[in-house]
């Protein structure tokens, strides 16, 4: 019975099975398999737990996680901009065209040069991997090479990643110095980038699967939004985009094409059960029906969307409507690569979506929702970890039999970082808050991906 239990991993671990709860799994056994899959869950009160125990020790194979130390789901980071990396935490303070056109153009420009992509690429994948993201979908530069180079280093590093080239072809919208030469050479570049990728991926131990990836539709033209449609059914590969960000873009596409950003994207083909949508605060009940519908993704970017947005995305009502979700950075327009602190702002955004801003208002009209519009702190863990993975079809983000072993051990007590609730807050929920609300990268020891150590900082 235990020949095929590569490792097995002991100790007290949390997850979230199911959007607005999570499980404490104290003193349990789980199992992972020659594959890094998940075997079997023993739990502490299950008689075979400590026959097994002693039958992994003996033979070597058991890891414990120690006391003081909880396993946590690596999370599932379902929008970063990797070339946007250096210029995180920068020039927050410009609306979205100008921050693209004046910052954000010129920085990707330079992910020409392979050097520096790979330079750049190796610590955001390795900074991510360290606060716990064991998956990631990125939007690379506009460039073929160094976004298929960026494929290898996930595959080298260990992270599960999706990647995709951005494509921006549009002569009016971009700068001659940094856009597609052409409609069909960004089409072509993209079907390499399908080719390569999936080679990678297949090569890989943990899996990196390629993304098409229009911009956005005021950075495309018609021909390439069509071409990649075309091409994202024929090859049935994942499709990102930003949609629905802001009222700018928002406006830009309803003037060009006499529709919005959903209908606009539906219509070339780009909304399908692969689609992860970034942002979306603007997106109407009758938008986020299609979605629904669709199956399409939306990915909620909290930080970002209190810099460019204008606005907070309605998460409680698009989980009402059954959109899948999950949670992203947003690099850079995000300032933050940690999770956990998207999970403290989707917390946080909501509550001021409940409320409203202005007090000097009467408190029935500053705007807010009301109701039951607020996140937990547990939907938000979910939509890290659960969430993500139900977004992108991958069985990761829970420990459960036939998911792959993605794990960050935590340790909730290092010097400048103590997480414990002094003996006063034990209770599971309370241990949980500490961990999401106040953990710093310093608290993340260890991160496996599927049943692999990627990351050991207690070896360092
Ligand atoms: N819309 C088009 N490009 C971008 C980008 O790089 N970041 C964000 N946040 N929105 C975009
Ligand atoms: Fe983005």
């Amino acid at each position: 019975m235990t020949q095929h239990v590569e490792r097995a991993f002991f100790g007290s671990f949390f997850h979230a099975p199911e959007y607005g709860g999570f499980e404490f799994l104290k003193d349990a056994l789980i199992e992972v398999d020659a594959c890094g899959v998940i075997g079997r869950v023993v739990a502490k009160d299950d008689p075979e737990q400590a026959r097994l125990m002693a039958a992994y020790r003996e033979c070597g194979v058991l890891t414990e996680l120690g006391e003081g130390r909880f396993g946590l789901p690596g999370f599932v980071d379902i929008h970063v901009h990797a070339p946007q990396w250096p210029q995180a935490a920068l020039a927050l303070d410009e609306p979205l065209y100008l921050w693209l056109e004046q910052r954000t153009f010129p920085l990707e420009a330079k992910f020409a040069d392979l050097d520096f992509a790979r330079a750049v690429y190796v610590d955001l994948v390795e900074q991510l991997l360290a606060r716990g993201s064991t998956t990631a979908v990125y939007l690379g530069s506009a460039h073929l090479a160094s976004s298929i180079e960026l494929a290898s280093i996930c595959a080298e590093r260990g992270q599960r990643a999706l990647v995709g080239k951005t494509v921006m072809d549009d002569p009016s919208a971009n700068p001659e110095y940094y856009r597609d030469a052409s409609a069909a050479q960004a089409v072509e570049d993209t079907r390499t980038l399908i080719r390569e990728v999936e080679a990678i991926g297949r090569a890989s131990w943990q899996g990196v699967w390629p993304v098409v990836t229009p911009r956005f539709i005021p950075s495309c033209t018609d021909e390439v939004l069509r071409g990649l449609g075309d091409l994202a059914a024929e090859t049935g590969a994942y499709v990102q985009t930003h949609c629905n960000e802001g009222q700018w873009e928002h406006d830009v596409v309803l003037e060009r094409f006499g529709k919005t950003d959903p209908y606009a994207l539906r219509d070339f083909g780009l909304v399908g059960p692969r689609s992860i949508m970034a942002h979306c605060p603007y997106l109407t009940v009758e938008e986020g029906e299609m979605f629904a519908e669709a199956g399409a993704v939306v990915a909620h970017c909290p930080m970002a969307n209190a810099y460019f947005s204008s606005a907070v995305a309605p998460v409680a009502r698009f989980r009402a409507q059954g959109i899948r979700m999950g949670l992203g950075t947003d690099i850079s327009g995000g300032y933050s690569p940690s999770m956990y602190e998207n999970i403290r702002q989707a917390v946080v955004a909501s509550r001021l979506l409940e409320t409203g801003v202005d007090a000097q208002r009467a408190p029935d009209e500053r705007g807010g929702l009301g109701g039951d519009v607020r996140v937990s702190l547990a939907q938000a863990f979910w939509l890290a970890t659960a969430g993500g993975a139900e977004a992108l079809g991958l069985p990761v983000g829970v420990f459960e039999p036939g998911r792959a072993f993605d794990m960050q051990v935590v340790d909730v007590k290092r010097r400048d970082a103590d997480l414990t609730g002094f003996g006063v807050f034990d209770a599971p929920e309370d241990r949980l808050a500490r961990i999401l609300y106040l953990a710093t990268p310093d608290n993340v020891r260890k991160v496996y991906v599927q049943g692999r150590l990627v990351r050991d900082k207690d070896a360092e």
